[in-house]
């Protein structure tokens, strides 16, 4: 697959985006309005000059070339693969992959999802090509870490998931592990667990922020500590990763302590917008 569709371009988006440019692959966004193409835009090509000024990259702005951003959704008509990376809102999800199936001209295009929570059978369910929905789910920081989950849904073709598992190891050279269409996934059925103890340890009294964090990185060889993950996930998506968790299974281990939920409240979610356990201003 050579001509690539990503749908969103935030963090997430922008950089599933940027590992498509940097593959060779030709690469369209699609953003909701005028403002989000711009600040899209501009997450780019910050990101692609970093990566060429750390020697990753020979040429940005060629990468950058292989990049178009827009606020026309039809604009994706000519996509083989589509990776649709927006709000974790089921509601949002199903209403996009409805239209995108109708936007898609090629009869073989794949529609996956970036989701980390919802169930990917519910957006196949939404298109008239169930067998070629599946969820590719990357990882933050994307341009950084290999991992890329791939979810079939009870409806996904096997040979959809081949075309995906080659897509994701050969085009990309991303590490592409299977899983089972059940919240969490593999990797969020252990990673929030541990960082919903981290925060219930804090809350408790038990450590400081920088003791826990310290303990894990010091100690266990994190790269960085469960509380400072958090903030780079974002408490919002860590919460309702949590929820949907909670939601599936049940198990008090998945429920939010009452310190994460505050904080969601109050609006601090982490790195995203300044302010989390740690500050970022
Ligand atoms: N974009 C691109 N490159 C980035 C980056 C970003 N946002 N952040 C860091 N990097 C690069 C840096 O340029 C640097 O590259 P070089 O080695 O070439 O110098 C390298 O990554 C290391 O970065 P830093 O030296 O700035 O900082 P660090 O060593 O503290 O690493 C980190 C930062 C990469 C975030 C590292 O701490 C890490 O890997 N943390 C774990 C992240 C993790 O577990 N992510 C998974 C979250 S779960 C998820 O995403 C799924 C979900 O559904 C929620």
């Amino acid at each position: 697959m050579k001509r690539i569709g990503v749908v969103g371009c935030g963090l997430m988006g922008a950089g599933i985006a940027e590992v498509c440019a940097r593959a060779g692959l030709d690469v369209v966004v699609a953003e909701s309005h005028p403002a989000a193409v711009e600040s899209g835009s501009e997450r780019l090509r910050t990101s692609l000059a970093r990566a060429q000024r750390k020697g990753r990259i020979p040429d940005a702005e060629a990468a950058l070339r292989r990049i178009r951003v827009t606020d026309a959704i039809d604009e994706l008509s000519d996509r083989e693969i589509v990776i649709e990376a927006i709000v974790e809102d089921e509601n949002e999800k199903v209403a996009l992959f409805r239209q995108l199936d109708k936007i898609l001209a090629l009869p073989d295009a794949i529609i996956a999802s970036n989701t980390s929570a919802i169930p990917i059978v519910k957006l196949a369910s939404a298109t008239t090509r169930p067998e070629q929905v599946l969820g590719v789910h990357f990882f933050n920081p994307v341009p950084v870490l290999p991992l890329v989950e791939l979810v079939p849904s009870l409806l996904t073709a096997g040979e959809t998931t081949s075309r995906a598992h080659e897509f994701v190891r050969g085009a990309l050279g991303k590490r592409p592990i299977l899983c089972k269409d059940r919240a969490g996934f593999v990797v969020n059925s252990l990673l929030i667990p541990f960082i919903l103890a981290a925060v219930r340890m804090l809350e408790s009294g038990f450590a400081t922020r920088d003791d826990i964090d310290s303990g894990l990185v010091h100690g266990a060889a994190h790269p960085q500590g469960p509380l400072a993950l958090a903030d780079l996930i974002g408490l919002d998506t860590t919460k309702a990763i949590a929820d949907s968790l909670y939601e599936e299974f049940k198990e008090p281990l998945y429920a939010s302590p009452p310190l994460l939920v505050r904080m969601v409240d109050a609006g601090l979610l982490g790195r995203k917008n300044g302010q989390g356990f740690y500050s970022y201003r």
